[in-house]
């Protein structure tokens, strides 16, 4: 099959990309490399180097595509906390010029990377799909309208849509630095530089932390299942979540706590429907995967 992959440079897309290939796919990757990278592009791609905004310069590059991921973003809180104009522009409008496209040259469907951010703060756990939403960001909100928008999509113009709502999601190539590090590279690049880890608030807040394996495997699910099509939201977690405090044990060495931030205390993804509608099962666990990493980075 001919599959395109937005954001196939970034740290989710480049694995996807690399499965479907391997798995015999041909695949094209539009990405303006805003945070990806040069070097995750996988040789076999199609490479575009395009902003996804920009209507006219990637319409052509839908043509006979049979599936679209969608997973180019804005994507993280604290930089859509700081700056929720450029976030809501690349995600909102980036979001409905691939919808756009992906309608006009009639693509099989359309799979949507979307965020647990989207619940935000709950009360209840686990985490289920017929929850409301309680963003706490600009970006968790964004995330969520671009669920709404696939969902509008299939409604009005028949074009199949499903929206997979990660967890935490870690693994091979997550970055290690900068403002779009996640907690689990800020520890591993802390241990590796010899200083000490550092947890935010009383790091009792947990996560459900969901291998990229899985989740990369989630999409290629979607996109065949014949149980989807129709703008369903479906979480993409592992099932069981952790304390940032052991993720901070399981690296091991010295710790600092900082400033709390504006996050929610709990995530848990409730998978049932992902199992159901998918046939999915995640299969990685992360104390096992934080064991052979510490070996790959020579911190054990
Ligand atoms: N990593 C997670 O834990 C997580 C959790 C929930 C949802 N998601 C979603 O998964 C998707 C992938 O996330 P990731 O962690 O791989 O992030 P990432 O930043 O590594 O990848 C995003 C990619 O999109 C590209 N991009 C950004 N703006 C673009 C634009 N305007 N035009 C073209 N390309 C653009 C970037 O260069 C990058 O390669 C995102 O949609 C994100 O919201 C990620």
């Amino acid at each position: 099959m001919k599959c395109l992959i937005t954001g196939g440079a970034g740290f989710i897309g480049s694995n996807l990309t690399d499965e479907l290939i391997k798995q015999g796919n041909e695949v094209i990757i539009i990405d303006n490399l805003s945070t990806g990278l040069e070097e995750n592009i996988n040789k076999e791609a199609e490479f575009y180097k395009l902003d996804m905004r920009d209507f006219a310069k990637i319409k052509p590059l839908f043509e006979g595509v049979d599936y679209v991921f969608h997973l180019a973003a804005f994507a993280r809180v604290e930089p859509s906390i700081k700056d929720p104009i450029a976030s809501n522009d690349i995600n909102l409008n980036g979001t409905l010029s691939v919808l756009t496209a992906a309608r006009d040259a009639k693509v099989k469907k359309v799979i949507y990377s979307a965020s647990s951010s989207a619940y935000g703060d709950q009360v209840e756990m686990p985490l289920h799909e017929n929850m409301p939403t309680k963003a706490m960001s600009p970006y968790g909100l964004q995330k969520y309208i671009g669920e709404l928008y696939c969902r509008l999509f299939s409604d009005l113009y028949n074009l199949p849509t499903v929206s997979l709502r990660y967890f935490n999601v870690y693994g091979q190539r997550m970055l290690l630095e900068g403002a779009y590090c996640l907690v689990m590279g800020i520890f591993a690049n802390q241990r590796l530089k010899g200083q000490p880890l550092t947890i935010t608030g009383d790091g009792e807040q947990k996560r459900d932390f969901t291998s990229v394996i899985d989740v990369v495997e989630a999409n290629i699910l979607a996109a065949k299942s014949k149980n989807v099509g129709r703008g369903e939201v479906i979480n993409i977690g592992r099932g069981k979540n952790y304390s940032v405090n052991e993720v901070a044990l399981m690296i091991g060495g010295d710790s600092i706590h900082i400033p709390a931030r504006i996050e929610p205390r709990e995530t848990l993804a409730n998978n049932t429907l992902a199992h159901e509608l998918l046939n999915w099962t995640p299969k990685i666990n992360l104390p096992d995967w934080i064991k052979k990493y510490k070996i790959e980075l020579g911190i054990e």
